[in-house]
């Protein structure tokens, strides 16, 4: 083998700023950022979730506020999530498709008095149901497919009437993008996008989430195995992909994030598609307390994060930490 060293010295590119900058491969922008919000019913009323430090659960005025306030800042999209009431959960989640329910009258107030902001709704039963599964329970506990998948094209239809902008199933049944598709065709919701969660796994860190929709404790010491990924997998990522892009997804999403991108990297080679990527609950929670402990420089830490996740091909990160970083960025 002939020797390159001194012919080639990889370092004369990194030896000062101007130089690293003219070269930098990946950035990040404003225009990659979605904020996930938590909403709760009330007037004015917020609530701290404990095991994520600065995030609130908010009531329908307040959350207005804050995405008005994350417009200015230069966000592109939101996603919205419900916590709701204990006395509207059932077996089969039927409160997620109320004309009147919480996340309804959410998407009708925000469409109605913001625009430009992307409003994407979660299509899942977890918020709705009374053992805090994605799915409706048959006798034997397990989880029915095809009875699930009738009530989330009757979920997302009702959001789709209310305007929302892009609707996010992820609850993980097989064959549910096809339906919704179908149904929102069939309605004339021809611009309706869906952007599915097709590579979800099973995942440990989704815990302060299931804290902050209420689910954690209706689901117990239950999991999530029979329909989310197995996080040793691979090939499987692949397959719901190339299923879900065949069933009629815009855009679909990688689950959770930094764990996660060789998956990422791996459907970006394969599939022409644009690609979301989750940084979870978990990793903000991590982070969170990595800093509050001095272990590490969080501002530094998050934007590392967020340009891996743009490396390895996404084209956006719905994170809790988008305010934050549109605000550093100011
Ligand atoms: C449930 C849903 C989950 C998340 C988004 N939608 C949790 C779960 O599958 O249990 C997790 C998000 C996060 O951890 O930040 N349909």
């Amino acid at each position: 083998m002939k020797k390159n060293f001194p012919n080639i010295r990889l370092r004369r590119l990194r030896n000062n700023s101007p130089i690293r900058n003219l070269i930098r491969e990946n950035i990040l922008s404003p225009h990659d950022l979605i904020q996930p919000i938590f909403i709760i019913e009330g007037k004015n009323k917020t609530e701290k979730i404990k095991s994520m430090p600065g995030i609130l659960r908010m009531s329908i005025d307040v959350a207005i506020k804050e995405i008005k306030l994350l417009k200015k800042l230069g966000i592109q999209g939101v996603a919205l999530f419900p916590s709701i009431e204990k006395k509207y959960k059932n077996n089969a989640g039927t409160e997620s498709f109320n004309e009147d329910g919480l996340m309804q009258r959410a998407i009708r107030s925000i469409k109605k008095t913001i625009s430009n902001v992307a409003i994407i709704s979660d299509i899942a039963l977890d918020p709705y149901t009374d053992h805090g599964q994605d799915g409706i329970l048959g006798n034997n506990k397990q989880i029915l497919n095809d009875e699930t998948i009738e009530v989330l094209v009757k979920q997302s239809l009702s959001h789709a009437e209310c305007g929302v902008d892009i609707i996010a199933p992820s609850d993980m049944m097989d064959g549910r993008i096809r339906a919704i598709r179908k149904s929102l065709e069939k309605n004339k919701f021809f611009d309706t996008k869906i952007l599915s969660y097709s590579a979800k796994y099973s995942s440990n860190f989704y815990g302060p989430f299931r804290d902050a929709v209420g689910s954690v404790k209706n689901l117990g010491e239950s999991n999530k195995d029979t329909y989310q990924m197995d996080f040793s997998n691979k090939k499987d990522a692949v397959r719901e992909v190339e299923m879900d892009i065949s069933e009629g997804a815009d855009i679909i999403m990688v689950k959770p994030g930094l764990p996660y991108l060789d998956i990422v990297s791996k459907i970006n080679d394969k599939f022409n598609i644009p690609i979301f990527i989750y940084q979870v609950s978990g990793e903000y929670a991590m982070i969170k307390a990595a800093a509050k402990n001095k272990c590490l420089d969080e501002k530094k830490a998050v934007l590392e994060t967020l340009i891996c996740m743009k490396r390895s091909g996404a084209n956006a990160i719905i994170t809790y930490y988008a305010k934050d970083v549109l605000q550093w960025m100011k």
